[in-house]
């Protein structure tokens, strides 16, 4: 049966920006929180290596921020950068309070940090090698003890509604349609506030380091509803996922680098060391693109991740998750090499959003990887990504509680019509062009693009979009074909951005442009202006002291 919920907020994901905006909300606001499969199957809950932030004497807010300039290329805005990182102490304290273990260094209960790419201190709090687990468990744990909180898993959200008052021309979200998979019926959400926290959108690449929910729901569906996006060229590779045919997505986490271990070609040569002065620790986009490099030069399948020349206690103690893994594909890690590939992680654009995590569209908010926040620039330096999900959900909700005293409950919005669709009698449609997208993805607009590779990407992201909103329009909505089109967007606003960039810099990497422009600029997408069309600009980023 077909329901109509009404909330004060509406939370589309349960990742960490969603559920600590929710917790932040709760002693104030009646809050639906939804997954769109079991409520720990985000990119959080597979976060290894940990949380970036200032906690060291030695360490300080300028280095840190410092730090994530020089990896983003040149294309943070400092701004953003500099209001993060100043929160980052009280966020990672936040995060004590909710009661998450991190790992202690010693008896007087000093914090153990760990070092990543690009990072000049040691500064990543984390859980051993299982920091998503152990943050997203304790805020789940909170969530269920709070009355006010409703959580709802395997509810996908289709579309976002909006509504002008009446006397207004101005829209606001006030819900959205979403689809419960396991009823296969689609309820209406209303509420006075939306927040995407949907998580990114990698798995638009063959290879990743993804679950399968980050297919761009939320970049996609803000995209629908008139907000702008920015920044979709600079999708992120790890450098290091687990090379193994059983192996579906399985990171290697970056710690191991940080605590000391070497990348090696198949003859045992470290050659990271005649690339880069800060060899396995360069940033990640430089790291990638060296292995990606190596790999095509040689004909070889894959490089290596050597940490065996550490004692077995240390490795047991400090990545005991990885060695696990390892084990169970016959790899030992105190003993052998692991072989790694770059692998698609992390979606640095999104939806374009202040401070506070405000859209374009009024009373609809977007935090965490789904979010453009001007943080991370042209690559985001590890470990920034769960501090951006606290610092941003807090902010959100501290704009949310201000605001929703002022706003009026949304009027009755219709129910979903379904009458003139059918069921799919061809699925295979669906799966051929998730697969076909992926690959074409991979092959083309990856690590390394070029004009020839994006025009070809361009005309095949033209047919799969003819195709994907014909079977739209006539057949009966599923998980899988919501997921194929937001895609098959993301993937749209990708190339065209890749295309507008006329440079390579950070983890965007042309031959046809190979040097970086003296200016940064921002690519940004505006949906449908006046005349029906997409505009893109490229808007100067005021320049970094
Ligand atoms: P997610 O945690 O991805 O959650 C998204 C949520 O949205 C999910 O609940 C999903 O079900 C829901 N959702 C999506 N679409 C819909 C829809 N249409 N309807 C309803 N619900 C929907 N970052 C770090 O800072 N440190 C690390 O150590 C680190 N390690 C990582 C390791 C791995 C393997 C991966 C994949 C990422 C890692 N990252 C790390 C990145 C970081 O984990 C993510 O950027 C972050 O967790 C994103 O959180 P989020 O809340 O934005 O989204
Ligand atoms: C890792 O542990 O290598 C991932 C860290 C990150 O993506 O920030």
């Amino acid at each position: 049966m077909k329901k109509h919920y009404q909330y004060d907020v509406l939370v589309i994901g349960s990742g960490a920006a969603g559920l600590t905006l929710a917790l932040s909300l709760a002693q104030h606001a009646k809050v639906a929180v939804l997954s769109k499969n079991a409520v720990n199957q985000g990119s959080t809950w597979f976060a290894q290596g940990g949380i970036a932030a200032v906690l060291d004497d030695q360490d300080s807010i300028d280095a840190h921020v410092a730090d994530t300039l020089i990896a983003g290329a040149g294309l943070c805005h400092e701004d953003a950068v500099r209001f993060t990182v100043e929160r980052s102490k009280e966020a990672i304290q936040w995060l004590i309070n909710q009661g998450v273990n991190f790992t202690k260094e010693n008896a007087n209960g000093d914090y153990h940090l760990t070092k990543e790419g690009g990072h000049s201190h040691r500064r990543i709090i984390h859980s051993a090698d299982a920091t998503g687990q152990a943050v997203h468990s304790t805020l789940i744990d909170q969530v269920e003890r709070q009355p006010n909180i409703d959580i709802y898993e395997h509810h996908v959200a289709v579309n976002l509604i909006s509504q002008a008052d009446a006397g207004s021309r101005k829209l606001r979200c006030t819900g959205a349609y979403v689809l419960d998979s396991e009823k296969d019926t689609i309820h209406v959400f209303q509420a006075k506030v939306v927040v995407l926290a949907t998580g990114g959108a990698s798995k638009v690449y063959l290879y990743s380091s993804n679950p399968d929910s980050a297919s761009g729901d939320g970049i996609a569906m803000a995209w629908r509803a008139g907000c702008r996006i920015a920044n979709m060229e600079f999708n992120q590779f790890h450098p290091t996922c687990l090379y193994h045919p059983r192996a579906k997505n399985f990171l290697i986490t970056e710690a191991l680098r940080g605590e000391g271990a070497y990348l090696r070609l198949p003859n045992g040569e470290r050659f990271m060391l005649r690339l880069d002065e800060r060899a396995e620790l360069a940033p990640r986009d430089i790291v990638a693109r060296a292995i990606d490099h190596e790999i095509k030069r040689l004909g070889c399948d894959c490089v290596y991740l050597d940490i065996s020349h550490k004692s077995p206690e240390f490795i047991s103690e400090h990545f005991p998750t990885v060695k696990a893994r390892c084990l169970e594909f016959g790899i030992d890690i105190t003993k052998e090499p692991i072989p790694v590939v770059p692998a698609a992680h992390y979606t640095c654009g999104g939806v374009v959003v202040d401070k506070n995590g405000h859209t374009d569209l009024q009373n609809l908010y977007a935090i965490g990887e789904t979010s453009f926040t001007g943080l991370h620039g042209a690559n985001r330096m590890a470990s920034n990504s769960l501090l951006e999900c606290i610092v941003y959900a807090q902010s959100a909700a501290e704009h949310i509680l201000a605001n929703l005293p002022h706003i009026s409950a949304p009027d009755t919005s219709p129910q979903w019509d379904a009458s003139r669709v059918r069921d799919s009698d061809e699925d295979v449609v669906i799966s051929h062009n998730w697969d076909e997208l992926r690959r074409f993805m991979w092959d083309y607009v990856g690590i390394v693009r070029t004009d020839k590779r994006l025009e070809r990407a361009t005309h095949r992201i033209k047919l799969l979009q003819k195709e994907i909103a014909e079977y739209y329009s006539n057949y009966k909505i599923s998980s899988d074909l919501i997921e194929l089109r937001n895609l098959a967007t993301v993937a749209e606003l990708i190339i065209r951005s890749a295309h507008e960039r006329k440079e390579s810099r950070g983890l965007h990497y042309s031959p046809d442009y190979p040097d970086k422009s003296p200016i940064a600029r921002d690519t940004i997408m505006i949906p449908h202006n006046f005349a029906g069309q997409d505009v893109i600009v490229s808007k100067e980023v005021s320049p970094q002291k």
